[in-house]
């Protein structure tokens, strides 16, 4: 089924100049990017948007690292978009991602991992909402 559903490059991955790196890494496995921009969250945004988390020990070290620099959210396309970002991203600690994946390859932590992926259907509307109007999205 073709899909959409958000990525972010988090500001570690902005700092350290993988934004290209990233976005080419999910274009070479056939998403097409859709939506795209460049923001910095506040913390109310940064928790809103992990507010699944809120409860989560790692909560205000996950906020504080999210809003620490720009990051740069995008909307991407494609067969089964939800389950490959996801997989091209590896698990969230990158000493357990697949090699070849991004945060195997570049993520430096558990919470310092390069990219975000929304993990459900239902999740992915609620993130791209977060970002981007109807009319951002682009399909030509
Ligand atoms: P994401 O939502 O960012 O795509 O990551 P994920 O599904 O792989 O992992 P999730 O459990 O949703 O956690 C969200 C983000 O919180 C940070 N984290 N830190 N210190 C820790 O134990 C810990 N666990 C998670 C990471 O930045 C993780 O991606
Ligand atoms: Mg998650």
């Amino acid at each position: 089924m073709i899909e959409r559903t958000l990525a972010i490059v988090k500001p570690d991955g902005v700092d350290r100049g993988l934004v290209g790196t990233v976005i080419a890494r999910f274009e070479a496995a056939g998403l097409r990017v859709v939506a795209l921009k460049m923001v910095r969250l506040d913390a109310p945004a940064a928790g809103g948007f992990y507010d699944v988390h809120r409860a989560r020990p790692f909560f205000p070290s996950l906020v504080s690292f999210m809003t620490s620099g720009a990051i740069v959210p995008m909307v991407l396309e494609g067969e089964d978009a939800i389950a490959r970002v996801r997989g091209l991203m590896g698990a969230t600690d990158p000493a357990k991602a697949d090699a070849g994946t991004i945060r195997r390859d570049f993520a430096s932590s558990i919470e310092r991992n390069v990219v975000h992926g929304s993990d459900s259907a239902a999740t992915a509307d609620f993130e791209i909402a977060c970002f981007f109007s109807a009319l951002e999205i682009r399909t030509r």
